[in-house]
This record gives structure tokens, C-alpha cells and sequence, in this order.
């Protein structure tokens, strides 16, 4: 079989949809303590349906992922970085799939505001107010949250290492109108 030497249209689009809604959530997030609870309930209302549209995102995601083949790893790389990759792209796929479950956990039993994703999907109507159970996923959802940040950071670093230091395909071949050639 042709060694795959690039990733296909829909892991591209997954992977820049998909970092570009988690990125903003990881900026914002932390700061919607702090706004007053008419502004909160507003803007949760945005943050929920983009956490749901990240979970849903996700789950194909994970499941194309299983289904199709990738391309391998570069040339460049040794055993352990091999082995860091791996390990680094399934943390993704269960840290990002935890986060949003964690969120509507959280917000199924929340006491102070309703959160209701894009005004469409009423989490806090799906069980009863439980302070000590919200409590539990808000702090599942912020200790998750700062494990995707290093995770992010340390997967944006790599991306920066494999371009400019290994110069590799590594990059490229997840860039939208990256050229690749066989290394
Ligand atoms: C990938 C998806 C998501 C990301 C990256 C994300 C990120 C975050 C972050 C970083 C925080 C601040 C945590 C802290 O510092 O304590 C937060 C808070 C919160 N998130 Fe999410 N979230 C996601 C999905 C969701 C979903 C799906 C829901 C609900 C359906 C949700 C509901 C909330 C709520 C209720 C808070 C607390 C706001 C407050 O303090 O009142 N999140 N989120």
C-alpha cells in the first residue's frame, strides 16, 4: 500500500475546527467566575454549545480516527518521541472528550444560573440542584482544563519544533494548503 504522506480534508478541518473552538474556551473560561450572573448565564449559554459542539466534534473525530489510516511518523523521530507522540494525541482525544462531559455534568446540577447550550439544550433541567455534586464536576472540568492548556502548549511547541528545528513534514502535512514531500 502508498505510504500516506498528508492528512485528508476532514482530519484537517476536525483539527483546525476543533483547536480553534477549545482554544478560546481555555482563554475565556477561566474568567466567566468572575462576571456577574445575568453576563454569566448569557455567555455560558454560548460556551456550553460550543463545549457540546466540541464533544459531538470529537466523537466523529475519535471514530474516523479508529477507521483510517494516518500518516506515519516522520523520519526524523526516534523511538521515545514516537512513542511521546502517541501518547500525547490519545490524551487529546480523552481530555477533550472528558471536558465537555464534565461541563454538562457540572451543569446539570449548578444552583446559581440555569445553563441552557445555545439556548437550545436545557442541561440544568436534566437533574436536580445538587451543590456538592456541582461543586465535584466544577472542579473535574477546571483540573481538566488545565491539562488540556500544557497539553496544548506542549503540542503547539512540538508542531514549532518538527517546522523550524527538524524541519520536517510533520506540520505541513496538517496544514490546510501544506505541501509535503516523501522525507
Ligand atoms: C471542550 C470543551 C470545553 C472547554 C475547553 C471548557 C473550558 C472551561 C474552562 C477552562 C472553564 C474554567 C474552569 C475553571 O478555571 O475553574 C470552564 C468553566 C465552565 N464550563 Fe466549560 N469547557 C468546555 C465545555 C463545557 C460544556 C459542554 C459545558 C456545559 C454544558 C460547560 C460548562 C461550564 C460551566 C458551567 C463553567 C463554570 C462557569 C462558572 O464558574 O460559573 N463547559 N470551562
Amino acid at each position: 500500500m502508498a505510504e500516506i504522506l498528508k492528512y485528508g480534508a476532514t482530519a484537517k478541518w476536525l483539527h483546525w475546527l476543533v483547536t480553534f473552538i477549545v482554544i478560546v474556551m481555555l482563554i475565556f473560561g477561566p474568567g466567566l467566575e468572575d462576571l456577574p450572573l445575568d453576563e454569566r448565564e448569557q455567555v455560558i449559554m454560548v460556551h456550553s454549545g460550543l463545549g457540546t459542539l466540541v464533544l459531538i466534534l470529537m466523537l466523529i473525530r475519535w471514530r474516523w480516527r479508529l477507521t483510517h489510516d494516518v500518516p506515519g511518523p516522520a523520519g526524523t523521530m526516534g523511538a521515545w518521541q514516537t512513542k511521546l507522540s502517541k501518547i500525547m494525541h490519545w490524551s487529546f482525544y480523552v481530555l477533550l472528550v472528558l471536558q465537555p462531559i464534565f461541563g454538562i455534568l457540572q451543569a446539570m446540577y449548578i444552583t446559581e444560573y440555569e445553563v441552557v447550550a445555545f439556548g437550545q439544550i436545557a442541561y440544568s433541567s436534566m437533574a436536580a440542584d445538587n451543590e456538592q455534586m456541582a461543586r465535584i464536576f466544577h472542579v473535574a472540568h477546571g483540573i481538566n482544563g488545565k491539562l488540556l492548556t500544557v497539553l496544548v502548549l506542549g503540542h503547539f511547541g512540538a508542531a514549532l519544533y518538527h517546522h523550524f528545528w527538524q524541519k520536517d513534514n510533520v506540520l505541513r502535512r496538517m496544514l490546510p494548503f501544506g505541501k509535503v514531500s516523501a522525507d
